[in-house]
């Protein structure tokens, strides 16, 4: 399997736009998004995401499989920086696919200078809390609520890379 791993530019939006509505469709509980609401979107919904967050866009043998985001955290999220909207194929799960994304986020981290990776998860999906685990991120003390869907609150996890990362 060749694995490409793409920083999405704004010429990506289609690929983009039919990743985040597989993810949203294939996995509706586990993404503060739904479906319903983002199926519609102009063209230009999804360049301007492009155009506010680093994506990482994965394909194996041309097919596109994965994303993933990558943004500068706001300051509540006591982290350098927050991942959201990972999302695999599951056609590709359990293939190491998360590892190399993972490797990628480390990359665009000490491009950036940022240290303190964060994410956020919802504290029934305990398949991805044990991935998150597993690729070294820790849970925090205590849930956050969600800015996506008030009322519900959100598992935050923490990974601290240093120079390199583990
Ligand atoms: C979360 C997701 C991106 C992870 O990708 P994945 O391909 O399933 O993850 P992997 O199989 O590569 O798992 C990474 C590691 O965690 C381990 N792991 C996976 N599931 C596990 C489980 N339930 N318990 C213990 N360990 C587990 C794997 O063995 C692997 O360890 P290894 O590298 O030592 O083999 C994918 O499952 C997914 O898209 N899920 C649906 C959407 C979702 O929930 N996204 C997260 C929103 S917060």
């Amino acid at each position: 399997m060749k694995l490409n791993l793409d920083k999405a530019t704004t010429d990506d939006f289609k690929r983009l736009k039919n990743l985040r509505l597989s993810a949203l469709k294939d996995s509706p509980n586990a993404f503060g998004a739904k479906y319903s609401d983002l199926k519609d979107r102009p063209d230009n919904y999804w360049q301007q995401l492009i155009k506010v967050s680093n994506w990482c866009l994965v394909s194996a043998d041309g097919l596109d499989i994965a994303l993933l985001a990558v943004d500068k955290a706001d300051k509540d999220r006591k982290s350098d920086c927050w991942l959201s909207s990972w999302w695999i194929d599951e056609n590709y799960r359990g293939k190491g696919v998360s590892k190399v994304m993972a490797e990628w986020v480390y990359n665009l981290c000490r491009e950036k200078g940022w240290q303190k990776i964060g994410l956020g998860v919802w504290p029934d999906n305990k398949n991805a809390i044990a991935v998150y685990l597993k690729l070294g991120f820790e849970l925090a003390n205590g849930l956050m609520p969600s800015r996506s869907i008030p009322g519900l609150m959100y598992q935050p996890m923490y990974k601290s890379i240093g120079g390199d990362s583990k």
